[in-house]
């Protein structure tokens, strides 16, 4: 590399170039707008090749007398250079910092353009809930179709054919394809229907939930809707009694209200159930304390001619049956008041139901301890 520089000649170390070689350095020094500028000015000015570093090796070629002079003048002009070069580096380093520091700032009052979660429907969330709590119990969870033949709906349930129920359920009947005849299918007002499909393709023992929507003529108001949901149940098998119907809905009852949930049961007529009850409930405790009884659903031991309209023997085979309102339910839990909230499909009533902390709510784990007086499947 030596090699290559160029001569050092006597002329470099003159006092007028070592003056001229420092100014030149000096304003490149003090034009570098930045760090890279400074690089280039030091290599042009301070590096092996810059004039003073000429002068310097200069110094060597030179008469004996003169050295000492020319030694201070070339040297305490690099060290000026030099000087300089370090005070300029300093402040440009300090403002590229400073540039960073403005240039990569985070503002994180900047509203974020993110999308908006959605929220699952409550209905749906609490008819999965709901079927927790029996398939912890071994239950098989069911389903059948919403449009549902009356044989299914009605006559297989122990309705007569002009049993007052057919007309007191309000029911959507289905017109036949040339249109208005009897097509011999409704939009079936309950989930009962399952109980039959269930007994025909599943056979017995049998322990089936299904939850599912069901439709009636009803105006849509804060406490009806022609659209709702039941969760029914029936279980089927040697020995059941109206024992096994208690102790499995009062663990339904404090699976889905907590512990503070009291249970009451009314006689009361079904034609698919005999005897037959409805269940009420009350809460001793909170803001529900006032409400006093309300009731949640029907239930009671499955009639034998429900079991023979299905090829079962009801000698050999008994059991009971319930439907429960998933929005009565959703109501008494949550301290939902109006019907139409669940229709509407507003995002934001959805979404509080997504973050619902159980741990908290006093609501039993679904697959905690089941009691010995239920009723149980296969686990
Ligand atoms: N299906 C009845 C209704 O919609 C409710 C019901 C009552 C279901 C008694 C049952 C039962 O399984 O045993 O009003």
């Amino acid at each position: 590399m030596s090699a290559e520089l160029p001569d050092a000649s006597a002329a470099a170390v003159e006092e007028a170039a070592v003056q001229a070689a420092l100014e030149d350095g000096l304003a490149a020094v003090a034009a570098a707008a930045d760090l890279e500028e400074l690089k280039s000015a030091r290599l042009a000015h301070a590096g092996d090749r810059s004039p003073l570093a000429l002068a310097n090796r200069a110094i060597g070629t030179l008469p004996g007398p003169e050295k000492a002079a020319a030694g201070k003048r070339v040297g305490s002009a690099r060290g000026r250079l030099n000087q300089a070069l370090a005070a300029r580096t300093e402040v440009l380093q300090a403002e590229a910092a400073e540039r960073v520091l403005h240039e990569e700032v985070v503002d994180v009052t900047v509203p974020a353009r993110r999308v908006e979660p959605g929220g699952r429907h409550p209905l749906p969330l609490l008819m999965d809930r709901v079927a927790d709590v029996f398939t912890a119990m071994g239950w098989e969870v069911a389903e059948g179709p919403e449009v549902e033949a009356e044989w299914f709906n009605f006559d297989a349930l122990n309705f007569d054919v002009d049993h007052p129920a057919r007309q007191m359920q309000d029911t959507f009947f289905v017109a036949d394809a040339a249109g208005g005849g009897d097509s011999g299918l409704v939009l079936r007002t309950h989930t009962s229907p399952v109980q039959a499909r269930s007994l025909l393709t599943r056979g017995v023992p049998l322990y089936v939930v299904c939850p599912g929507k069901v439709f009636r003529t009803d105006e849509l108001d804060a406490t009806h809707t022609p659209v709702f949901h039941q969760l029914e149940g029936i279980a089927i098998d040697e020995g059941l009694t109206m024992a096994n119907l208690k102790g499995t809905l009062d663990h339904f009852a404090r699976a889905m209200f907590g512990d503070a949930v009291e249970t009451r049961w009314r006689p009361a007529y079904f034609p698919f159930t005999e005897p037959s009850a409805e269940l009420d409930l009350r809460f001793s405790l909170g803001r529900d304390a006032e409400r006093g009884w309300i009731e949640w659903g029907g239930c009671g031991m499955v009639n034998p001619n429900v079991l023979r309209a299905c090829g079962i023997d009801p000698e050999r085979y008994q059991g009971f049956a319930f439907g429960m309102g998933i929005e009565r339910t959703l109501m008494f839990r949550n301290g939902v008041t109006d019907m139409r909230d669940m229709v509407e499909g507003d995002v934001r009533f959805s979404r509080a139901f997504g973050v619902e902390d159980l741990s908290s709510s006093g609501v039993a784990d679904v697959v905690g301890a089941v009691p010995a007086d239920v009723a149980g499947g296969s686990l």
